[in-house]
């Protein structure tokens, strides 16, 4: 039952937190566009508000998601990379991180977190029952690094001499240039080994700037900032590493599967955001 500021009270499968149910969330606006039940009315009206401007925005998150399983498979397989930290990790959902990476060597762990108190423990009790590879699910903000940094799980999990493999996908874009997310993403890469890898996907209006225009202004309507950025801005998140082949390209370009097929709509999809790999000099 909401009260009158729409805080509801969530016991049926959401954690025994507060949720205010009459802002959009992005992570619950993200469920529902990939056809989850974790999301309430202002998320959905958002999201089909979105919509109106971006018909593709369903096929943008899937192919978004079909990149994280391309990175992590390359990052464990052809890298080797046994711990990764997963950055605005969102809520769980078909083949996380830890899923794809313990695919490949059972014993790889995952330090995941997010800022919002109610991901977080809703992610905690949805993935409850994963296996020793999912060490953690831990509230902290990308806007100040120390918050991850300085976490206690963050070196309880993660060794600080080996490489980690850094995740930070449909995140950035929710951190406007004000609130310095390049100085952020600096900051965590400095503390990691020579050799740890950052990955990232961002909503760009390189191609259709009309569409993402109005994406970002619904967006802001309801209380949401969203911010596209053009491929050189997504490339300056990498400077100083190493770019794994081929560099900042649409999301589906980014070392599609060899027998995999991508349909007309998901090739579309993939124009609205960019992905890419760097690697931290050795
Ligand atoms: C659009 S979802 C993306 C989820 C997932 N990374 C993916 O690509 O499917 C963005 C997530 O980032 C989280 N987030 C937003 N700003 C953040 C910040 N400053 N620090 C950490 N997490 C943040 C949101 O709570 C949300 O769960």
């Amino acid at each position: 039952m909401a009260n009158s500021v729409g805080i509801e009270r969530i016991d049926a499968g959401w954690p025994s937190v507060d949720v205010d149910t009459t802002v959009p969330h992005p992570a619950r606006v993200y469920d529902f566009w990939l056809g989850g039940k974790d999301n309430f009315a202002a998320d959905r009206a958002l999201a089909e508000s979105i919509m109106q401007w971006v018909p593709v925005m369903p096929a943008k998150v899937r192919v978004n998601r079909a990149f994280l399983g391309r990175a992590v498979r390359y990052l464990a397989e052809v890298e080797g990379i046994r711990q990764f930290l997963d950055v605005g990790a969102g809520l769980p959902t078909a083949r996380n991180t830890h899923q794809v990476a313990q695919e490949i060597e059972p014993s790889n762990r995952v330090l995941y977190v997010d800022n919002d108190p109610v991901v977080v423990a809703h992610a905690r009790a949805l993935m409850a029952s994963n296996g020793p590879g999912m060490t953690g699910f831990e509230q902290a903000d990308l806007r100040n690094p120390d918050s991850i940094m300085y976490h206690p799980a963050f070196a309880r999990t993660l060794d600080l001499t080996q490489p980690v493999g850094v995740l930070m996908l449909a995140v950035l874009m929710l951190i406007p240039d004000d609130e310095h997310p390049y100085e952020a993403v600096s900051k965590l890469m400095t503390v990691l080994p020579p050799g740890s890898y950052l990955a990232v996907t961002h909503l760009t209006a390189d191609v259709d700037p009309a569409g993402v225009g109005g994406l970002v202004a619904a967006a802001e309507q309801q209380g949401s900032v969203v911010v596209a950025r053009r491929r050189a801005e997504v490339e300056e998140f990498f400077a100083g590493m190493d770019m794994i082949t081929p560099g900042v390209v649409p999301v589906t370009s980014w070392r599609p599967e060899p027998e995999g097929e991508i349909s007309p709509e998901d090739q579309l999809a993939g124009t609205y955001a960019y992905a890419a790999v760097g690697r931290k000099p050795r």
